[in-house]
């Protein structure tokens, strides 16, 4: 009962409408789910999280499309495949953004064609530069006709540019319904100051920052903060990126340790995954992912057992060797 209380509060001083406690967007939303989703079948062993501010759970892998731009006929098909997939697997988070150049027409057209939209949970972002709240407003009505949807699930502030500006319009169209939940995002611990200082003072559904075993630092700081305020986390870059140097350059020739297998790991993707997963912090991570092959070896993180904190701290100290030794 006082969480509840907690969260009616924090709603009402975000302005939102309630209806049994949860926002009356994000409760039809998710009574839409309910009804429409791929069935207990395909999640059935799915680990899952809740999103503190609403209860609404959300599957603990998604994926992120800042490549989802194909320059040919298999390249599409293949991103379709892998949107495809991820929603008949029972996951649903699809992580886009203006910036990503095609990505949001192409989520658009896709699910579409495939006629998931109502399984997938669409995150996308926006920035007011110097055009300020014109701009930002702009932005959105232009993600909402190329995603091809009446209702974004999640706009986050595009690396806080503007989010001054910004912050209170997303608040605006959540209480006309247009958007569900509310954040922001960052990629680089540049600007983890400004995200703390933003989580301190601001309510948040949600935040997105980079973290994966190679980089932790999220974890310092961030990660318990969004505990403390219950902020949904999202993760962006659980790999290091799409470059080369990224985490699978740095185990090209190394061993999975064979206690991995004890909480289900099979793959080093797996590993790299549960370890992001398993910080209690965590509600989703979003790779991305273009082939099927990858969605697939991906899924694998997203059931069965997880490490405990003794088990991430023998993670840690396995890939400190290693990568010391690479
Ligand atoms: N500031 C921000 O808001 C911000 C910044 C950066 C990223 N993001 C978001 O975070 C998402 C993730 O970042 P990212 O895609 O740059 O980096 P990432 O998730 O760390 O890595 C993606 C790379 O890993 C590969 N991969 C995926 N699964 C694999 C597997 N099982 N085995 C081997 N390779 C695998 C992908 O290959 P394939 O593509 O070939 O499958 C791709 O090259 C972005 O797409 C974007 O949505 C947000």
């Amino acid at each position: 009962m006082q969480r509840r209380a907690v969260i009616q509060r924090s709603l009402i001083a975000g302005g939102v409408m309630l209806a049994g406690g949860v926002p009356l967007v994000v409760r039809a939303a998710m009574d839409a789910q309910r009804r429409q989703s791929p069935g207990e079948s395909a999640r059935a062993g799915l680990i899952e999280r809740a999103i503190p501010v609403s209860g609404e759970r959300l599957p603990v892998l998604g994926v992120g499309t800042n490549n989802y731009s194909p320059t040919s006929a298999e390249e599409r098909a293949a991103r379709k495949a892998v949107l495809h997939g991820l929603t008949t697997a029972g996951c649903r988070v699809i992580d886009t953004a203006p910036a990503y150049r095609e990505s949001e027409s192409v989520i658009g057209e896709l699910l579409s064609e495939i006629g998931n939209r109502d399984q997938a949970f669409i995150a996308t972002k926006v920035t007011a530069r110097a055009g300020g709240r014109a701009e930002g407003v702009a932005m959105l009505a232009e993600s909402m006709r190329r995603l091809r949807t009446k209702v974004l699930d999640l706009v986050m502030v595009h690396n806080m540019v503007g989010a001054s500006v910004m912050l209170p319009v997303l608040r605006e169209w959540q209480r006309d319904q247009r958007i569900r939940y509310v954040g922001i995002t960052t990629s680089s611990d540049r600007q983890y100051p400004e995200m703390l200082g933003l989580m301190r003072s601001t309510p948040l559904d949600f935040i997105q920052v980079d973290y994966s075993i190679a980089n932790r630092s999220a974890a310092a700081e961030i990660l318990p903060l969004a505990i403390d305020r219950k902020t949904a986390v999202l993760i962006n870059l659980p790999f290091g990126g799409r470059r080369d140097g990224n985490l699978f350059a740095r185990v090209r020739d190394k061993r999975l340790p064979d206690w991995a297998a004890e909480f289900d790991i099979a793959s080093w993707a797996q590993f790299f995954l549960k370890y992001v997963i398993s910080h209690p912090a965590v509600t989703c991570a979003i790779p991305g992912m273009t082939k099927l092959a990858n969605l697939n070896d991906n899924l694998g993180a997203a059931r069965g057992r997880l490490p405990d904190a003794q088990q991430r701290t023998r993670m840690e100290n396995y890939w400190d060797e290693l990568s010391g030794s690479a």
